[in-house]
This record gives structure tokens, C-alpha cells and sequence, in this order.
């Protein structure tokens, strides 16, 4: 199978629709798709008085297409919001259309067209997996799941509020109407949950009816006589009101706690912030620069759709900070060995992410990643901080009182108290939470220089790493074991700028010589690391309400952090996690300590 998801194959009729050719089908009514989505989907769902009385209000869709649904739900949100509250729309894809094609289609509603811009400009690329566009500004975040149904929903994890079916006809895609989907949308739905549709179909409305929605036909759109609205009639318990927590104690301030932190500040939470190293004197976080380059692996490997998904949510969120936080230079991925070599042969002649995202480069011995590039720490941190209360403090203890967090001084004077409290600490994580112990420190340095005469074009990756910035060459960097107990970093010294140096000879040789090391410069701090090259996102181990995890982000938290901290909000929040279940699951905080366990219990000590 092709890394890449097929795209959708497209023709236009004699009216100008735009039709699918594998299924014969428009994408919308040929009278009018607007009204249509309005009555069908919206009208169909009791929008906007569904939404009403809810802080977060969930839709799924089967059928992103060009978009116009959601255009159609987005622009009703704006003029009908509750105060404060969110809403999620999670649609499912399996045959991407292109953005050209959308904003074609999009433009024959002028109305939309202020929306319309800010999809079309963060239209997903094509790759498997889901994607999460969140604007702040409308309280919307859209995730789009790309692939066949049939898999892809059962992947997921999240309770929809309704349900909007739009997979073509059912005469005319049988496979998006299959009981198996239908038993999914019911999996995925709150007990109270309504669906709608243009579909009357019978057989449709009868497995509709044999898993537990009330199905009414009603008036029809344009030359459809009847449509379909359903409400689900479940025997489960009706889903309990929970509280929402309303604020939130993160404890460090480097790449971690600062992109948990405007998670929870769009979400609408009040966030306090500490940090014991304010200055950046020696978080990992704290370096001039960090590349943006993602991590392919040519298996479908668990590692490799997590670390896709987060190069896409990084790549998305630096797009919408200013030129001060992120360069868009483009990155060179080149391979220091013969195997690795193989594998970028590989992917450049397969690729999992489309054309506007990845191309091969250099007779496809190397990738050129057009959207990643340079980061810059200092002005991403603060972008990312800008919404909360920032206290240049170490928190010495936590404690659970009177149903929330406290966060402590040294004195034991009571800093702040909240609802929620993540652990985003780097390497002090081990005063709050007991993770177990393999998780490791990694002492690193990076290297840099003035070279007022050097223009790179592009960043270069492949086990060590280059960029420019200014009139600086920075590169490295150093991956040495050191105590995890021991926060202070190495000094700089000329024996790591010489590892530096050599590192980069193997995948840059001609930069590397013309670096003149007597003007060398240099930053240590340390990261750190998990035996399975995974994060740990969420939930903290043992029965502690409330208290969650971000750690353990190793050489790419500037690429990893956002869809942890997503992950972290949805758990804590209640709210659709924005990437397939076995993924969230894997960054389970307490995976370690449950390993260790197992083993003691299959290898149980002698009797003497
Ligand atoms: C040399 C080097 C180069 C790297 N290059 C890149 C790169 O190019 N691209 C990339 O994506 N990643 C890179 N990384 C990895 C990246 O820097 C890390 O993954 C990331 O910075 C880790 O972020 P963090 O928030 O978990 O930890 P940190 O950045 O270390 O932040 C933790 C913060 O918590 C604070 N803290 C700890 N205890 C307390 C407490 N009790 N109270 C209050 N605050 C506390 C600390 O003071 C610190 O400010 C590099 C790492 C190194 C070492
Ligand atoms: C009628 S169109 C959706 C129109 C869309 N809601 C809009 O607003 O433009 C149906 C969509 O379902 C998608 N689709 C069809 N079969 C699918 C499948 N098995 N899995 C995922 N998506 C599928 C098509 O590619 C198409 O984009």
C-alpha cells in the first residue's frame, strides 16, 4: 500500500459541480449547497439551539470534502456561540481534495469567504492520520482524520453531541453506510446524541433504528423529497454534567509547560505559571535555536504517526506565530549512513506527507521538508505564555486540599491552588511524580559561530543538525548520559564543539570545513529521554485526580510538545483527543511503572 492516501479524483459537470468520478456523486445539492448544509445538517441537528447550554459542544462528520459543512457550522457558531464555550468538529476523509479545489468551490459563496480564507490557508496536507486546526479567536478547533472510514473510526475516541453523515449517496457509496460505520457513529456518540442526513434510505434508517436512534423522515432540500433526523434513545446512563475545571498550576516554563499552558488558555482556563528558571540560564528550552523537522519511519510504526501528527500540529501552530518565532527556511534531511540512506531513498520515492509538505532533493538521496525550519525558543515561549500569570518561582511540593491542587514554596506557604496541576518540569519531574526509573538524562551541546559571510538556504537534519540564523551558524549537538538528579549542565567545552564539528562533517562536509573553530561559541543543558522514544502525556500515575504529565521529550520537544499538551487538555477537559487511541495510550505516563510491575510479578525473587 502507498504511504500517501489517494487524493480525490474529480470532474466537473456541464452546471460547473464538482463531482466525484469514483462514485458519480456531487459533492453537495446541485441546488444550492449552502442551504442545503444549512437545513440538512445544521436545522437537521437543532443548531444553534443544541449548543446553547454547552461549554463544549462535540460534531462528527463523516465526509470533510470541501469543507462546506463545516464553513456552513462555523459561520452559525459565530453569530450563536454560548459565552465561553468551545466547539469541536471531527471529520473523517479518505479521499483529500485539494485546497485549490475547495477554494473553488467555496467561492461561490461570497458570504463565506472571511472563513473560507482561514481554512483554505491551513487546508490539511494529504497524509494518513489526523490533523487539528484550532482558531482561538471563534473558540473552533477542526480535526480532520484522513483515511477509509472503516478504519479510522474505530481509532478514535470522543463522545459526539450529533453526527453529520455525508458520505454520497448510499446507492452510490454503499461502504460509508455499512452497519459497521453506523455501530461506530453510535460508539462515538453521547447517549443524548442527535445524526443527520439527506438519506432516507431503508436500510440506512433501519440500522439507525436497530442500534437505538429515534428516526424521523422530514421535508426534503431542493430535489429531495425527504431527509432524515434521528435522535438517540439510549438505555446508558444519561452522560453526567461534570464540572469543568476552571483553572490550572503548570510547574515549568521551557517548551512543555509553555504549550500546555496555551492549551489550557484557549480552552478558556485561568493557567498559572512557574518556573524556576525564568532567564533560560539552563532549561533545554533555553537554547537560541531548535530545528522543526519531522521523524519518518518507512513502517506504519506507532512512533511514526505519532511523530507525523505532531510535525503537522507543530508545523500548523508555528504558521500562525510571527517571523520573531519561526523561520519557514525548509529543512534538508540527509543521512550520516549507508542504511539511513536507503530509508530516505525510500521515502523520497514513497512518501507519507504530499508535495506541499515533502519532496525528494538531492537525486532523492535526501528529503527536503518544505515546512519545517528554525525555531527561536525565547519568542515561541513567550507567544505561548502570552494568556497566562507567570510566577518566576520554584514550586517545592504539591498537594491535593479541599478538591484541588496547591502549589508550594519552599516554606510551605501556598503559591497558588487550582483545579488542575501539570508536571511539565524537564528534569525536576521527579519532585512531584514517580514515573520509574527508566527514564534517562541526556547532557547536550550546541554549537555556534558568526559567520557574517554564510547563507544557507535551508536548515540540514540527519543525526546532527544546521541552521543559520542572522550571521550565525548554530549546529550539534551532543547526546551524553548524565544524572538525572544533576540539573546543572556540562560546561561548554572544546572537546564537545569537536564532536559537534565532526558530526556535521558526515552530513555537511563542505560547511563543516569552512567552520573556524577558534570562534566557536556554545550552550549545554539537558534533556530527557525514554527507552521507547516516546513523550509521557497524561494522566499522572496512581490515583491522583487532576494531576497530569508532560515529560520525557527528548530531542524534539519543539516538534512534540503541542500534540502532547492537545492530548493532555482533551483528558483533562473531557474533550475529543485529537489523535488515534493506540497513540494517546502509548504516552500513558504510568507505562514504565506498569512495565516494572509486570516484570517483578513474571520474575518473582528467590525464597532465599
Ligand atoms: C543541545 C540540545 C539541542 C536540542 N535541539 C533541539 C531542536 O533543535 N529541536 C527540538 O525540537 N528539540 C531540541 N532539543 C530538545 C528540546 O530542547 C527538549 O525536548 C525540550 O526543551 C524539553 O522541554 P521541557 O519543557 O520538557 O523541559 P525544559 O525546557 O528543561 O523546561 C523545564 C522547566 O521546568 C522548570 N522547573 C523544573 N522544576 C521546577 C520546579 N520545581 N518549579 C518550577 N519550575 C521548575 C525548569 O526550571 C525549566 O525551566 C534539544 C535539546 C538539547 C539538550
Ligand atoms: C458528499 S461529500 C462530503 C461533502 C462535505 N461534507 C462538504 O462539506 O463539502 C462525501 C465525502 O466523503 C468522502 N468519502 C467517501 N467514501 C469515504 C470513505 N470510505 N472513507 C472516508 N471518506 C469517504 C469523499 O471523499 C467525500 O469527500
Amino acid at each position: 500500500m502507498a504511504r500517501l492516501p489517494p487524493s480525490a479524483q474529480t470532474t466537473t459537470d456541464e452546471a460547473g459541480h464538482l463531482v466525484a468520478t469514483d462514485f458519480n456523486d456531487t459533492y453537495f445539492s446541485r441546488d444550492d449547497g449552502l442551504e442545503e448544509s444549512r437545513l440538512v445538517f445544521l436545522k437537521g441537528n437543532h443548531l444553534p439551539d443544541a449548543w446553547s447550554e454547552k461549554s463544549v459542544f462535540v460534531i462528527g462528520e463523516l465526509g470533510f470534502g470541501s469543507g462546506l459543512n463545516v464553513l456552513a457550522t462555523w459561520d452559525l457558531w459565530n453569530q450563536t456561540k454560548p459565552k465561553a464555550a468551545i466547539l469541536h468538529i471531527i471529520s473523517f476523509e479518505g479521499f483529500l481534495l485539494d485546497a485549490d479545489a475547495a477554494r473553488a468551490i467555496h467561492a461561490r459563496w461570497p458570504e463565506l469567504e472571511p472563513l473560507s480564507q482561514k481554512l483554505i490557508a491551513r487546508w490539511p496536507t494529504r497524509s494518513y492520520g489526523s490533523q487539528r486546526l484550532w482558531f482561538p479567536e471563534d473558540r473552533i478547533c477542526v480535526t480532520i482524520v484522513i483515511g477509509q472510514c472503516a478504519q479510522t473510526l474505530p481509532q478514535m475516541r470522543f463522545q459526539a453531541d450529533c453526527w453529520f453523515l455525508d458520505g454520497f449517496a448510499p446507492s452510490k457509496n454503499p461502504d460509508m453506510w455499512s452497519p459497521s460505520i453506523l455501530d461506530q457513529v453510535v460508539r462515538l456518540s453521547k447517549s443524548t446524541a442527535t445524526l443527520a442526513t439527506y438519506s432516507v434510505a431503508g436500510p440506512v434508517r433501519r440500522h439507525l433504528e436497530a442500534v437505538g436512534f429515534e428516526v424521523q423522515r422530514v421535508d426534503g432540500f431542493g430535489s429531495k423529497r425527504q431527509r432524515l433526523e434521528a435522535r438517540r434513545v439510549s438505555k446508558d446512563e444519561l452522560d453526567s454534567p461534570q464540572s469543568a475545571p476552571k483553572s490550572a498550576i503548570v510547574i515549568g516554563g521551557g517548551i512543555g509547560g509553555s504549550a500546555m499552558c496555551a492549551a489550557l488558555t484557549k480552552r478558556g482556563l485561568h493557567v498559572d505559571l512557574f518556573d524556576a528558571d525564568p532567564c533560560g540560564r539552563y532549561k533545554a528550552s533555553g537554547n537560541p535555536i531548535a530545528l522543526i523537522a519531522p521523524r519518518l519511519d518507512r513502517g506504519d510504526t506507532r512512533e511514526g504517526r505519532f511523530y507525523r501528527s505532531a510535525y503537522l500540529l507543530a508545523c500548523d501552530t508555528y504558521s500562525q506565530m510571527d517571523e520573531l518565532a519561526f523561520a519557514r527556511v525548509g529543512v534538508i534531511e540527509r543521512s550520516p549512513t549507508p542504511q539511513d540512506q536507503k530509508r530516505l531513498a525510500d521515502l523520497a520515492r514513497d512518501p507519507p506527507l504530499a508535495g506541499d509538505h515533502l519532496i525528494g532533493h538531492e537525486d532523492d538521496s535526501a528529503l527536503l521538508h518544505l515546512k519545517g525550519g528554525v525555531a527561536y525558543p525565547d519568542e515561541v515561549l513567550k507567544s505561548l505564555q502570552r494568556d497566562c500569570v507567570r510566577h518566576p518561582v520554584a514550586i517545592a511540593a504539591l498537594e491535593r486540599r479541599e478538591g484541588q491542587w496547591w502549589a508550594l514554596s519552599e516554606t510551605g506557604k501556598c503559591l497558588a491552588k487550582a483545579d488542575l496541576c501539570v508536571v511539565a518540569a524537564g528534569t525536576g519531574f521527579k519532585s512531584f511524580v514517580d514515573l520509574g526509573d527508566d527514564l534517562r538524562a541526556r547532557a547536550g551541546q550546541l554549537s555556534y559561530i558568526r559567520t557574517p559571510e554564510l547563507t544557507l538556504d535551508h536548515a540540514i537534519c540527519g543525526g546532527a543538525y544546521a541552521a543559520q540564523s542572522g550571521q550565525n551558524l548554530f549546529f550539534g549537538a551532543t547526546f551524553e548520559a548524565w544524572p538525572l538528579e544533576d540539573q546543572t549542565p556540562p560546561p561548554v567545552s572544546s572537546e564537545r564543539h569537536a564532536h559537534n564539528l565532526t558530526i556535521l562533517s558526515e552530513i555537511a562536509p563542505e560547511l563543516a570545513s569552512e567552520v573556524d573553530v577558534s570562534g566557536l561559541s556554545g550552550r549545554g543543558s539537558i534533556r530527557v529521554t525514554t527507552p521507547d522514544h516516546l513523550p509521557l502525556a497524561g494522566k499522572a500515575p496512581g490515583d491522583q485526580e487532576g494531576l497530569f504529565v508532560l515529560a520525557g521529550l527528548g530531542s524534539r520537544g519543539f516538534t512534540t510538545a503541542f500534540l502532547c499538551a492537545e492530548i493532555i487538555a482533551a483528558r483533562a477537559l473531557n474533550e475529543p483527543e485529537p489523535v488515534a487511541e493506540d497513540l494517546v495510550e502509548a504516552l500513558r505516563p504510568d507505562r514504565f511503572l506498569e512495565r516494572a510491575k509486570r516484570k517483578k510479578v513474571m520474575r518473582p525473587s528467590p525464597i532465599n
